[in-house]
């Protein structure tokens, strides 16, 4: 499935834009996501942390979680944006736990966006960032 670079655009700009909403005392790592649903509505997340870590959760959960908390299961791509400073200087991947969650609610062509900025970024499939991954379909 191709993305149209004015839709990789926009997903660019609102996850690095959910990024001043990230709650990061610990870390001051900021994370912003931006969740394409099939119908074309995007929503966003940043990451929330917690004193005592664990609690911590990740912008692409987050985004995932409002989502499907509001009724949405389908899902086509999503934008990802991460660092330390104003702007990021290095790609930010999905950690392991997030890339689970994708293989729960997405297909194989689930697009992964890594952005740097809206010049500099990587698409992947999920399978590529999940190779051989456990599914429900595991479980029948
Ligand atoms: N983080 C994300 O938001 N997404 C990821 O996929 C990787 C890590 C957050 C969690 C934590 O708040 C901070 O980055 C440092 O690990």
């Amino acid at each position: 499935m191709e993305l149209q670079k004015s839709v990789i655009f926009e997903l660019i700009t609102k996850a690095n834009d959910a990024r001043q909403f990230a709650y990061t005392p610990y870390s001051e790592f900021k994370v912003g996501a931006a969740l394409l649903l099939t119908d074309g509505q995007v929503v966003t997340g940043c990451n929330i942390e917690n004193a005592a870590y664990g609690p911590t959760n990740c912008a692409e959960r987050t985004a995932f979680f409002k989502a499907i908390s509001e009724g949405n299961t389908s899902f086509k791509a999503i934008a990802v944006v991460g660092g330390k400073g104003p702007e990021p200087e290095d790609f930010a991947y999905p950690c392991g736990v997030c890339r689970q969650v994708m293989r729960e609610f997405c297909n194989d062509e689930f697009l992964i966006i890594v952005a740097k900025s809206t010049e500099e970024y990587k698409i992947y499939t999920l399978p590529e960032l999940l190779p051989a991954g456990f599914g429900g379909g595991n479980l029948v």
